[in-house]
């Protein structure tokens, strides 16, 4: 495969910095990103990457990391985005931009950085691949007028919802701009054993927080080789652009809400007028 540049969230810590780590050496460019300066550093450090850092609970933060990255990249464009970054957490917590934590970190932040590196993308004809989760079909109902759930909030619906939007949003960019060369997919990468729900409330701590994870969970080396398959694979060929897999498995055990392009459109057009840019 011809060196590509990959730009990798959630690169800092469990399957990022995993598929980070089994990517060092290839000819591809790495560029990282994590939240913390001292983690993201280490990794980048270790696989000889570019690394920058950026806190998707501050969309500012989003809006500068994108400029730093299309600096960085220049004219050779994106081959692959792999908005990773993620997780379950605590509280109904209202982040500087407004917005309810959980979507913001997992849906609207890499909603925005996706289209601020639309451009980019689009040159390489590359590929937008979203870590997803089961919990988007276990948890997830989404109604594009409420997707802070003040009306009815739990850490899970949160995670549902946000995660439901993950694979929306890669089939909206499918719908959009597939036949001009654009591919996205998302995908569930196992139920592995990360620093995941380390800040959460939900139930999911006494799976992910207790010994119990040692015998129901994957390791992270499997989950970041699941997401390095994505990373590494020819859309059309090893994965079907617009499509949601469980592992590398093709489902159609999805939430029913998956297949509504109307929803899809409309949270498409929610989250372009909340993050503020203008709608495809
Ligand atoms: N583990 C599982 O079983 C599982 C299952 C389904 C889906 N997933 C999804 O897989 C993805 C990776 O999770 P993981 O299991 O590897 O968890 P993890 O070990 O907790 O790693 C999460 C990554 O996301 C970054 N991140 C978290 N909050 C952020 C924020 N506010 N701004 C920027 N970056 C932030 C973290 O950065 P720092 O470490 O620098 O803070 C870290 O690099 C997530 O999208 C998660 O929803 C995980």
């Amino acid at each position: 495969m011809p060196a590509q540049t990959i730009v990798l969230t959630g690169a800092s810590d469990g399957i990022g910095a995993a598929a980070a780590r089994q990517l060092a050496g290839s000819p591809h460019r790495l560029l990282l990103v994590g939240r913390s300066v001292e983690k993201t550093r280490a990794i980048a450090e270790e696989t000889g990457s570019d690394w920058f850092t950026a806190d998707f609970a501050r969309l500012d933060d989003v809006r500068a990391l994108a400029g730093k990255i299309a600096d960085a990249v220049g004219d050779d464009g994106i081959h692959t985005l792999a908005n990773n970054a993620g997780g379950i957490f605590g509280d109904q917590t209202p982040t500087v931009d407004g917005f309810e934590k959980t979507m913001q970190v997992n849906h609207l932040a890499p909603f925005l950085l996706t289209n601020l590196l639309l451009p980019q993308l689009r040159k390489a004809e590359g590929a937008v691949i979203n870590t997803s989760s089961i919990g988007h079909r276990l948890f997830g109902h989404i109604d594009v007028d409420d997707l802070d759930n003040a009306r009815r909030f739990s850490p899970n619906k949160a995670y549902g919802d946000a995660k439901l939007a993950n694979v929306l949003f890669a089939k909206s960019l499918h719908t959009k701009f597939h036949a001009r060369g654009l591919s996205a997919v998302a995908f569930h990468p196992g139920t592995v054993r990360t620093n995941f729900a380390a800040d959460s409330s939900s139930i999911m701590r006494l799976l992910y927080r207790t010994p119990l994870k040692h015998l129901m969970l994957i390791g992270a080396d499997k989950g970041g080789a699941t997401l390095r398959w994505f990373i590494e694979g020819t859309p059309g060929d090893t994965w079907f652009s617009g499509a949601y897999y469980d592992e590398r498995t093709l489902t159609t055990k999805v939430n029913p809400q998956v297949n509504d392009a109307a929803l899809a459109e409309s949270l498409w057009q929610r989250s372009a007028e909340l993050v503020g840019i203008p709608a495809h």
